[in-house]
């Protein structure tokens, strides 16, 4: 099930890294290449001699070794490789990942690799519990690593809990789940914009508002894990574009329309999610505005409708889609912009409702079509949230 995949083993030092020479076996059996990189603690606790009679291939542990082919290993490995997985992953090499810290070959590959990775933590229960891992399990599911486990049991440190590697029968199960999924959007292209526009008023004041771009882009790394091109235009937002999106960073409502107008010709799908400011200034000051004791006033102009102006430019098989934020009348004022902005589908969240919407890791939304028919959900988490609208929007493709 996996012929022709390159995998990428990571093993960090715990004492689960025993297990990672079975993971090597069935990876191998379901027809995968698979490369092992290990930190040096690893090899306290299981042998390059196994991890290299089962892999077949040179076992990376050490940055500075002189025998590999290429000099600079952990890049060459990092462009062979379709997946990398972390098992067992110890509380330090997690840190290291979300710090940013490379100082050995196994946090070097990581830094330097770009697609999939999944990361099966392991370690003592306390450890695992400790606010240091949790925040920095929180950063690998906002950089979309699929996180394996850990199990509950009896660890090896004697205590009972949360903690154990998951069993490596299962993290093979997954990796064959992701590579066998169905890809709702194979071969398609999809235009997304996100985040805030900011409006200069003068040099040094500008319009913005409070949007995160964390919706919109993690529609974007659900819809390149559906097999999509994406493109995304976006507003300045201080977190990463997930990996393979065309990142087209803007910053005006103006820039934004020229840009989505631009790309929306080619593409299959648009879902606009940006928070576009509808005004902005008439004249923008070459100088900074002084105070004086007269009242200011400033004179705004209307922005472009991008949604709109691509519901008007669509052709038949295209799908535009938007979102509609409100704090009041949230059904009638979604309807309303599904209708005039001639959108295929509108999803509605609301302000009023508890941890969703700017900000929040978290959201509630009603997906409504053109049809009439309206789906509603649950609080969720953005990441879902984007699973849930890809799924309504691939219905629609169909
Ligand atoms: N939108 C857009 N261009 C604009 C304004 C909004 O593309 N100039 C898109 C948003 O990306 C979103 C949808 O239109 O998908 C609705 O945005 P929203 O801010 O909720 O509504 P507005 O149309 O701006 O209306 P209002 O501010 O009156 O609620």
């Amino acid at each position: 099930m996996l012929q022709g995949k390159n995998i990428i083993l990571g093993i960090s030092g715990g004492i689960a890294a025993y297990k990672a020479p079975l993971i090597v076996r069935l990876l191998r059996s379901a027809g995968a290449s698979v490369k092992v990189v290990c930190t040096s603690n690893a090899l306290e606790f299981t042998t390059k001699t196994t991890l290299e009679t089962l892999s077949e291939y040179p076992v990376y542990a050490d940055v500075f070794e002189k025998d590999f082919v290429h000099s600079t290993e952990h890049i060459s490995i990092t462009d062979w490789a379709d997946l990398m997985i972390i098992a067992p992953a110890t509380g330090n090499i997690i840190g290291k990942f979300a710090a940013g810290i490379a100082d050995d070959a196994l946090s070097t590959t990581y830094m330097a690799f770009n697609g999939p990775v999944f990361i099966a933590p392991a370690m003592n229960t306390k450890m695992w519990l400790s606010k240091a891992v949790q925040d920095n399990m929180l950063e690998m599911k906002n950089r979309q690593h699929m996180i394996i486990g850990p199990a509950e049991g009896d660890l090896a440190c004697g205590y009972s809990g949360a903690g154990r590697m998951s069993q490596p029968e299962e993290i093979l199960a997954l990796i064959n789940e992701y590579f066998s999924a169905e890809k709702l959007l194979d071969g398609k292209k999809v235009l997304i914009s996100a985040g805030p526009t900011v409006e200069n008023i003068d040099p040094v004041r500008f319009l913005s508002n409070y949007s995160t771009g964390k919706m919109g882009y993690a529609i974007a790394a659900e819809c390149v894990r559906q097999g999509a091109e994406v493109i995304l235009i976006s507003g300045p937002v201080s977190i990463d574009a997930p990996a393979a999106v065309k990142l087209v960073s803007v910053k005006t409502a103006l820039e934004m329309h020229q840009e989505c107008v631009r790309y929306f010709a080619n593409c299959d799908v648009a879902i606009m999610t940006a928070a576009v400011a509808d005004y902005r200034p008439k004249d923008i000051s070459d100088q900074k505005i002084k105070k004086s004791d007269a009242e200011l006033s400033i004179t705004f102009v209307k922005n472009p409708d991008i949604l709109a102006e691509l519901g008007s430019m669509k052709k038949k098989g295209q799908i535009v889609g938007g979102f509609a934020l409100e704090t009041e009348n949230e059904l009638e004022n979604a309807k309303a912009k599904l209708h005039n902005k001639k959108a295929d589908f509108i999803v509605m969240n609301s302000l009023r409702d508890e941890n969703s919407a700017f900000g929040y890791d978290t959201n509630k939304i009603s997906v409504i079509h053109a049809s009439g028919e309206m789906k509603s959900f649950e609080l969720m988490t953005k990441k879902e949230a984007a699973v849930a609208i890809i799924h309504e929007t691939a219905a629609l493709i169909k």
